[in-house]
Order: structure tokens, then C-alpha cells, then sequence
């Protein structure tokens, strides 16, 4: 069986910086990636290149086996990749039921204008996938405050209730545990857990070390927009290239 999610010699220059290069990698149904490597590797750029919000300036991206790469973001949304941004997009003056709201139009899979005119036509759809997605975060009981009076905790899980709204097969995260402490951070993992127990893929992005390598079943490295290792958290923790690159990226920093 082909694998859900497949990237194929993807590149993306900004100019002459080459932020993805070469990059071939991809996610089986069910399973659980880590994306790791040093700041600036490309890590985000190739999250937004398998989400089309950036377009790839050569290679392809397939999504159960359908080639996505010149999709628009809302179309690959509708497809079933949803995904978290690394700086939260929370709406912070919408309620937290609007901004989960927001996921479970993109489900319909309009154009986020016509999603909003048609509205009304969807209203029952929309309501039962965003209680849905708030039930499973734990937030349907501050469903009507506004999302800036939630913690930062908390709007993490509103961002993950929004991706979740649009029903998705895989779900992308970046940096999830980012400004959580230990407690929090583990019990995202289980939250991640029991998602990934329901059938869902998950691909993400993380800095904590001990969250990615307890959680992944797989974890791929990149550094300096190219993938420089792919396997189990063991395997990856003792390849001494990945020790090198971010030992590297340290002494360049120092
Ligand atoms: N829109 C853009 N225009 C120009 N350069 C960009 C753009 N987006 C990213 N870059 C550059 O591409 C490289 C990769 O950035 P990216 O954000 O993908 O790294 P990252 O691995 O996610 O890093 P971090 O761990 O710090 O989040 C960086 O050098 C960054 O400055
Ligand atoms: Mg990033």
C-alpha cells in the first residue's frame, strides 16, 4: 500500500537560499513522524510546502496517491491535512467556538469566502464538527469566552480543536509542546496518543526531545533544507551525522 502522505524531491529557494533541498519523505497511515533538526533548518518551510501555503519550486507532494502539489491550501484542507502554525493563529477577539468554527468550514471545502456567504447553508454541519473537535480538546465548556482569555495552554488545544474540525487523516503540528511546561507537555503527548489510537497520521515538528522520541514511531532529520537521516528514535538519536549537525549548529550559534 502506498504510504498517505509521499514527498518527492521537494525543493523551495527564496531567492538563493534553498530553505527545502531535495527533500523525499513520507508519512504511512496511522503512523506517528517526527520532523526534527536546528533552527532554521527548514522544518516549518516544508510543512508549509506539504500544506500548500507555499508553492514547491520543483519536486511533488501526494496525498493518498493524489498528486497535491498546485493545489490551493483550502483544497488540501478539504483533502484531509489539516495542521497547527509554530506562532498560534488564534483569533483572539472571536469566541473560542468561532475560531474552531473557522476548521469546520474549511471542511466543506470552499474558498474561505464563499465558506463564510454560505454559512447559513451549513450551519448544522459546522455546529456539530466544531462540538465535536472542542469535545475532544477538553474546551467545550468555555465554548462562548473569547479565545484571548484563554491560557496558553489552552489556546494550543483551540489551535489542534480547529485543525481537528475539518475531520482530518492527517494532522500536522508545529512545535505543539513549544512554552508548555513538563506537566503540560505530557499530557499532550497522551492527547497525541489518543488521537493517533483513533486512526489519525500525525507529522510534527518538535524542539523537545524526550516528547518527539517517547511519542514518534519514526522520526526524520533535516538540517540545511536537506533530510539527513529517517528512523526510529533510536537509530536517529545515535546516527552521528544528526549529532554532528546539531552539534554544528551549537558552535555556529556560540
Ligand atoms: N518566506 C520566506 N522568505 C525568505 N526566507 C524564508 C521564508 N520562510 C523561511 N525562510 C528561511 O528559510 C529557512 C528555513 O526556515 P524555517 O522556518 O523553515 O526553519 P525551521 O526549521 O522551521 O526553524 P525553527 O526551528 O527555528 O522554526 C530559514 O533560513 C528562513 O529564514
Ligand atoms: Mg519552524
Amino acid at each position: 500500500m502506498t504510504p498517505l502522505l509521499e514527498i518527492k524531491s521537494a525543493c523551495r529557494y527564496f531567492g538563493g537560499l534553498h530553505a527545502v533541498e531535495d527533500f523525499s519523505g513520507h508519512v504511512k497511515r496511522g503512523e506517528r513522524v517526527g520532523l526534527i533538526g536546528p533552527n532554521g533548518a527548514g522544518k516549518t518551510t516544508l510543512f508549509n510546502l506539504i500544506t500548500c501555503f507555499t508553492p514547491l519550486s520543483s519536486g511533488a507532494v501526494f496525498f493518498d496517491d493524489t498528486d497535491i502539489s498546485s493545489l490551493k491550501a483550502y483544497r488540501v484542507a478539504r483533502l484531509g491535512i489539516a495542521r497547527t502554525f509554530q506562532n498560534l493563529r488564534v483569533m483572539p477577539n472571536l469566541s473560542v467556538f468561532d475560531n474552531v468554527s473557522i476548521g469546520a468550514l474549511g471542511a466543506l471545502g470552499h474558498s474561505p469566502f464563499a465558506a463564510l456567504t454560505k454559512r447559513a447553508n451549513y450551519a448544522n454541519d459546522i455546529g456539530r464538527r466544531t462540538w465535536d473537535a472542542l469535545e475532544q480538546t477538553g474546551l467545550q465548556d468555555q465554548a462562548s469566552e473569547l479565545a484571548a482569555n484563554l491560557s496558553y495552554g489552552k489556546r494550543k488545544y483551540l489551535e489542534i480543536a480547529r485543525a481537528l474540525a475539518l475531520s482530518p487523516r492527517l494532522l500536522i503540528l508545529d512545535e505543539p509542546a513549544a512554552g508548555l511546561n513538563d506537566t503540560e507537555t505530557a499530557q499532550l503527548a497522551e492527547f497525541v496518543l489518543r488521537l493517533s489510537g483513533e486512526g489519525l497520521s500525525i507529522l510534527l515538528v518538535e524542539h523537545d526531545m524526550n516528547f518527539v522520541m517517547s511519542l514518534c514511531e519514526r522520526v526524520m532529520v533535516m538540517a540545511s533544507g536537506r533530510k539527513i537521516a529517517d528512523g526510529s528514535p533510536q537509530e536517529v538519536s545515535n546516527d552521528p551525522v544528526v549529532l554532528e549537525a546539531y552539534l554544528g549548529s551549537e558552535e555556529e550559534a556560540a
